[in-house]
């Protein structure tokens, strides 16, 4: 039953769909976990671009199941915009499965996310407005509406009118919506849930069976570590458990069913919305390195923050995930700069070094980064696909990261084209598993 769980090791956009793209091609069933479309992961095959929101990024292999689990929350009307967009392109989307037990984003959600952030004014976490956080609430409250609710009218206009309920107050200022129409709302969603019946299935029996019969499954997290919104920067997170944990609950296998975690990070640091960012770059250094990386939102084209990659957040991410491996993208950008500078630890206001993750939210709002400086590199490592092929200095840096945290590099992104890799030391025996 060998499976392996992609889970973002920083602040997201680490290059999570690249690398879920290139292990579709050995797996038989790629897995979706938790988030909805405030995810944007890119995929880029030749002078082909794919930017996937709700699909897991295995949807490109003809051979691979892709299964959005029931911890996945789904705007309906994207998921068929975006199912209509690839059929368009001529990929074949019949081995979509969707987890009947899967949450739907409602129009309401979409309000409320929109009326919260408006609400917290300076405070607000810059959330990328998709309904995301209001529709988990209604989860934790009992009152959300799901993919199976689809398929019948009587029981989906009740759900409807008992979500709507004890929102009435909050959604006073959007009474003249039509989207809030009860009736239209209802047959809206219905004709959704024609659209969408042909993929929705029992996703746990699928799993099951897969890893049962030794099938290679692997689980597509999205967003990452440090927007979690258990153990990140809360209130700044996402509402959902981007950690590997979550593999588990969101699509209900058991812990002992996962055999790798691997966590994707990229070479420097970045984030986008609000929220503690210890290592950022708030000058010509960090507009140098967001120019470069082309570091603008997938989903929301707002700029990214960027700054040094920061191995005290690394490692807590490490940890928080039992990684078993990592994955460090965009190297590329790093080439030019003349000197490099890695977080190895955190300074307080008043002196005090951390070399964990600190827990309390003020201490995480004050502190910078304490740095290594390592040599730069002046090469072009684009076309490198060895570790012969790259100059020393990456591989000096690639040593000190993963001596750092504690966990082996295995692979390397140089570009974003799918070829654009450098696989280091020896592989997993999970690639070896074919289909
Ligand atoms: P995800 O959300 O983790 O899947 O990442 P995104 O797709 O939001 O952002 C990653 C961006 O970096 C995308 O535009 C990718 O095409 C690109 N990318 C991925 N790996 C590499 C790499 O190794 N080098 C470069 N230059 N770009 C990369
Ligand atoms: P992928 O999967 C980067 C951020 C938002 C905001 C916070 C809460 O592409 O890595 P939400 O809409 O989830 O309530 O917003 O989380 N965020 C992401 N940042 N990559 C993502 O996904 C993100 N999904 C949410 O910017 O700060
Ligand atoms: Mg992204």
């Amino acid at each position: 039953m060998p499976s392996i769980v992609i889970v973002g090791a920083q602040w997201g956009d680490e290059g999570k769909g690249k690398v879920v793209d290139l292990l579709a091609e050995r797996a038989q069933v790629v897995a979706r976990f938790q988030g909805g479309n405030n995810a944007g992961h890119t995929i880029v095959h030749g002078d082909e671009t794919y930017k996937f929101h709700l699909i897991p990024s295995g949807i490109l292999d003809p051979q691979t199941t892709c299964v959005i689990g029931n911890g996945v929350v789904i705007d309906p009307g994207v998921l068929i915009a975006e199912i209509d967009g690839l059929r368009e392109r001529g990929v074949d989307v019949s081995n979509l499965k969707v987890s009947a037990n899967a949450h739907l984003i409602m129009p309401y959600h979409l309000m409320l996310d929109h009326a919260g952030e408006a609400r917290l004014g300076k405070l607000q976490i810059g959330t990328t407005k998709r309904g995301i956080g209001p529709c988990y609430a209604d989860k934790a409250a009992r009152l959300g509406i799901r993919m199976q609710d689809l398929l019948d009218e009587k029981i989906l206009k009740k759900k409807i009118m008992a979500a709507l309920e004890p929102k009435q107050l909050q959604l006073r200022p959007f009474e003249r919506d039509p989207a809030l129409d009860l009736q239209s709302m209802t047959e809206q969603y219905l004709t959704y849930g024609h659209r969408l019946e042909r993929h929705i299935a029992d996703t746990t029996s699928l799993l099951h069976r897969a890893l049962d019969d030794d099938r290679f499954v692997v689980f597509e997290g999205a967003q990452a570590a440090l927007l979690d919104i258990d153990h990140g920067t809360y209130p700044f997170v996402t509402s959902s458990n981007p950690v590997a944990g979550a593999a588990c609950t969101g699509t209900g296998v058991g812990p002992l069913d996962i055999d790798e975690v691997w966590g994707i990070a990229k070479a420097y640091a970045t984030r986008v919305g609000a929220g503690p960012f210890p290592t950022e770059l708030e000058d010509d250094l960090g507009e140098e390195l967001r120019r470069r990386g082309g570091e603008f939102g997938t989903t929301t084209g707002r700029p990214r923050r960027t700054g040094w990659i920061d191995l005290v957040a690394l490692r807590y991410a490490a940890r928080i995930n039992s990684m078993t491996a990592l994955v460090i993208t965009k190297l590329d950008v790093l080439s030019g700069f003349d000197t490099l500078r890695v977080c190895t630890a955190y300074e307080g206001a008043d002196g005090a070094v951390f070399e964990t993750f600190p827990y309390h939210q003020t201490v995480l709002h004050h502190v910078s980064g304490r740095y290594t400086e390592l040599p730069g590199w002046s090469e072009d490592i684009s076309g490198a696909r060895s570790p012969e092929e790259l100059p020393q200095a990456t591989r000096d840096y690639l040593r000190f990261i993963e001596e750092a945290v504690g966990v082996p590099v295995v692979l390397v992104g140089v570009g974003p084209g799918r070829d654009q890799i450098v696989w280091l030391g020896e592989r997993s025996p999970l690639l070896a598993e074919s289909r």
